[in-house]
């Protein structure tokens, strides 16, 4: 076997929570190879990037999601224990109750509740003088989020909800107050979802069946075992708060919506499936799940690299989506790329790689495409508004990545059509 290029140093945490995104594709570059050696967190990381890599990293035979994801992040952002820890046989069945929510009909509703979420809020924003567009967004998201998963919300709550959840999502790779705050938005979500598991449970609440709280409060285990009370409210809230994180891709879609005026024309519309394509850009093009890891399960080597078993393998998925031998002017945006574009479940990978029902790829990646276009055509369609003068950048060293300013909006009103 040959060496692993390697990164020298004690431990690189401290940098990685500096270079954000950048982290791995810098050293990558520095090191002319996709694949290198580092320490980060007090153990030693491969760090892969890539087509053949993601098709590496998503052979299960080869890794184990078994301790990959640090605490820190169980206890804020995925939930303790929750599905993105689990392998095999237990992995699938869970993953089976995910995607059974993912039926046609189902994604038929969500694209009309979308549309109603987003049309309600047309005459409150006429008022106001300006709006910030993230903020509403992950309200509205929050909104959709409950309404479609069976969770009932009340009108006083609903803001508090989506900041909770707005909360947990901005911990990734967080420290100090930042991870602070969103380790009390979770506590305070988990005991409100664990509330109404147990209510569906006493039969005093009856979502309909076709809905995530229904399906899994009734959910079985392998063993014929219903959840636990705390993991099914854990899963519940990997439905709502990741419905939320939709919010962080439509703010980028508004913001290239606002950088890209010709391609806005034809979001609007929406000649040969254009939205489609714009979404999928937007998706691959800003910054937003930065990298997802995996440990070796049992020792094999890769193009002559050695694996040793438990090593900490992490795939570099914002930099896989920008790799110049995938994509053509990979920091252009181009929706037109998507045009002809021959699919492949490795190369593409904003939500994870590979097969949905067999690995860890994201379950929700139809919901996130459909409330997107849903939104944006919303955006381009149904109201207008100005843009002022703001700080719109954002900064790659940080995850998750956010326009400084959140997006402001003023003078809106609905569209004369
Ligand atoms: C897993 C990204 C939206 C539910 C994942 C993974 C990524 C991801 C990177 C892990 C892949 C891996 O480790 O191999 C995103 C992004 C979203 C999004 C960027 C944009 C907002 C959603 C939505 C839902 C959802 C809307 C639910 C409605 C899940 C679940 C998993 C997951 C349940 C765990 C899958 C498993 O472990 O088998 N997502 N996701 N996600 N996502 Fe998403």
């Amino acid at each position: 076997s040959r060496p692993i290029p390697k990164e020298k140093g004690l431990d690189h945490t401290l940098a990685l929570l500096e270079e954000g995104y950048q982290f791995i594709p810098e050293r990558r570059s520095e090191l002319q190879s996709d694949i290198f050696q580092t320490r980060i967190l007090g153990q030693k990381a491969i760090c892969i990037a890539g087509e053949e890599a993601a098709a590496l990293f998503y052979d299960e035979q080869l890794f184990t999601r078994k301790g990959a994801a640090p605490k820190h992040v169980q206890k804020t952002l995925f939930g303790e224990n929750a599905i993105q820890t689990l392998d095999g046989e237990e992995h699938k069945q869970r993953k089976r109750m995910f995607l059974s929510m993912m039926t046609p009909g189902r994604l038929d509703e969500l694209a009309s509740i979308t549309r109603r979420q987003w049309q309600e809020k047309v005459p409150e924003w006429e008022q106001r003088d300006e709006i910030v567009l993230l903020h509403e967004a992950e309200e509205i998201m929050c909104r959709i989020a409950c309404e479609w998963a069976g969770v009932p919300v009340t009108e006083p709550e609903v803001k508090q909800r989506a900041i909770d959840f707005g909360l947990m999502i901005d911990t990734f790779a967080a420290v100090g107050s930042r991870y602070r705050e969103g380790k009390r938005a979770r506590t305070r979500s988990e005991k409100w979802i664990e509330k109404i598991i147990k209510q569906i449970r006493a039969k005093k609440l009856h979502p309909p069946e076709n809905t995530a709280a229904y399906i899994i409060a009734w959910h079985r285990e392998l063993n014929g075992k219903l959840l636990s009370d705390r993991m099914a409210a854990i899963e519940l809230i990997n439905i709502l708060r990741p419905i939320v994180a939709i919010g962080r891709f439509v703010t980028f879609g508004a913001l290239a919506l606002h950088d890209y005026p010709k391609a806005r024309e034809k979001v609007k519309e929406d000649e040969k499936n254009y939205s489609q394509m714009f979404v999928q850009e937007v998706r691959r093009f800003y910054p937003f799940g930065p990298f997802t890891g995996a440990r070796v399960r049992e020792d094999f080597e890769w193009r002559g690299y050695p694996f040793k078993k438990g090593t900490l393998v992490i795939l570099d998925i914002y930099g896989t989506n920008h790799h110049p031998d995938l994509w053509e002017n990979p920091d252009a945006f181009q929706p037109e790329r998507f045009e002809d574009w021959k699919e492949s479940p490795f190369s593409f990978i904003p939500q994870g790689g590979g097969d949905h029902y067999m690995g860890h790829r994201c379950a929700g990646e139809w919901v996130t495409v459909l409330v997107m276009k849903e939104s944006l055509e919303f955006l381009t369609r149904d109201i207008a508004y100005e843009v002022p003068e703001q700080d719109l950048t954002y900064d790659m060293g940080r995850i998750p990545a956010v326009p400084a300013s959140r997006f402001v909006m003023n003078n809106v009103r609905a569209a004369s059509r």
